[in-house]
């Protein structure tokens, strides 16, 4: 007989804007869904009310945090209404977590936005479960996160899509960052890969140097990086293997963060394709992890971390 602990399932919470990720959700598992009202007053503030009953319930607030800003606070409220609604838990399931590009300060005067972000979630949330976070120069999220987190990776999802989709790959990661992803995906294709080195000029400028090129000329290149947003990364990424006589390459992002217009000038840049995972909801997303997500809430649940509550 399973135990108590194996037996608890969360109810699901899908915040706007993430209905097609929480309806590959409910594919694979039938959750109960919270229904909830949010809205805009006229003055922009925020009125919510839950109406479903979740007394002594786990909740999962599904939520990715892409454009985390104007998010933060009808989530802060979403939760303490559920937790005033007498949840027990209330967890947060961001397929795409925001606020770990500033790990460090560069220039007197600046603040490390992700320790304060992860200290509000961490003061809001009882559990967090994402993909592949940024993580640089943090070893992992505990070092800022004072909640259980776990960290699932997109590395086997992509790793099958390329099988399924690509002859003769070679990957090729942007910067030394992306190596991380890169060797791991690579390792799991069979398949050789190469790291550039990136210098970043500003937030839209980046100068990129390939190694050589001279042993793969019959591979169809694949550009992998675990963000895509203004897209200069990959752009440059794409024109240097381009002028270096390969293929058109295809390109490949865990996040597609895709700021308006990123994806056609990648396209017109010379890629052939750009498809993403689905942890942000994006017209080149092609890679589900709804799966991914569901192993990980299991593991988390078998960990006790939905705790019995008894
Ligand atoms: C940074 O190191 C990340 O891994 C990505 O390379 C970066 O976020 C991509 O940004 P952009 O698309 O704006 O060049």
């Amino acid at each position: 007989m399973p135990s108590e602990k194996q037996n608890i399932q969360p109810l699901l919470l899908t915040y706007p804007g993430n209905e097609s990720f929480s309806a590959a959700l409910h594919q694979h598992l039938n959750f109960e869904s919270v229904e909830y009202i949010l809205r805009s007053f006229p003055d922009a503030e925020t009125y919510l009310r839950i109406l479903s009953d979740v007394a002594e319930t786990k909740v999962a607030v599904l939520c990715s945090l892409v454009h985390p800003n104007e998010k933060f606070l009808p989530l802060y409220f979403l939760c303490k209404a559920l937790k005033e609604q007498g949840a027990k838990e209330v967890g947060l399931i961001a397929p795409y977590l925001a606020y770990l590009r500033q790990d460090k300060i560069f220039q007197s005067g600046e603040t490390i936005t992700s320790r304060h972000f992860a200290t509000l979630l961490s003061e809001t949330l009882d559990w967090l479960i994402t993909v592949d976070p940024h993580l640089h120069r943090y070893s992992s999220l505990a070092e800022i996160y004072k909640i259980p987190t776990m960290v699932l990776h997109a590395d086997n999802s992509i790793a099958e899509w390329i099988k399924n989709n690509i002859t003769n790959p070679i990957l090729i990661g942007p910067d030394s960052e992306s190596e991380q992803w890169v060797s791991e995906v690579a390792k799991k294709v069979g398949t050789p890969h190469l790291i550039l080195q990136k210098v970043r000029k500003g937030d839209r400028e980046v100068e990129l140097s390939l190694p050589s090129l001279q042993n793969f000329q019959n591979h169809t290149p694949i550009i992998l990086d675990d963000i895509i947003s203004s897209g200069e990364t990959m752009k440059k990424t794409v024109q240097l293997i381009i002028k270096n006589g390969m293929s058109a390459p295809i390109c490949v992002g865990v996040h597609a963060v895709l700021e308006p217009n990123a994806e056609q000038g990648l396209l017109e840049a010379g890629a052939k394709q750009v498809i993403t995972c689905n942890t942000i909801p994006h017209s080149s997303n092609g890679i589900d992890l709804s799966q991914t997500i569901l192993e990980g809430l299991k593991l988390f649940q078998e960990s006790g971390v939905f705790s019995s509550g008894g």
